[in-house]
């Protein structure tokens, strides 16, 4: 049997980071870990994505969150679990 995670990138960039990016990815990693989205998603740190502008920037089922705050992701991936089912 096959399990599928699916991947959710946040920008790890000094620029993200400074804008809460770090706050997001704590918050993410958290969400993460608990049920029900425990996993079924692997938290991805990535280096700057050449989108500083709009940082924080997390990325998710092609996706961009630009000035993403921690709510909007763990909703949308929490979602993401609801139409795909848990694996
Ligand atoms: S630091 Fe995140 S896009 Fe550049």
């Amino acid at each position: 049997m096959k399990h599928k995670r699916q991947l959710v990138f946040v920008c790890s960039g000094s620029d993200c980071k400074k804008s809460g990016g770090k706050e997001i990815r704590k918050d993410l990693k958290e969400a993460l870990k608990t049920a029900p989205l425990k996993g079924n998603f692997k938290l991805i740190q990535t280096k700057c994505l050449d989108m500083c502008k709009s940082a924080p920037l997390v990325i998710f089922e092609d996706h961009f969150f630009k000035k993403a705050s921690s709510e909007e992701v763990i909703q949308k991936v929490k979602k993401a679990l609801k139409i795909q089912g848990p694996n």
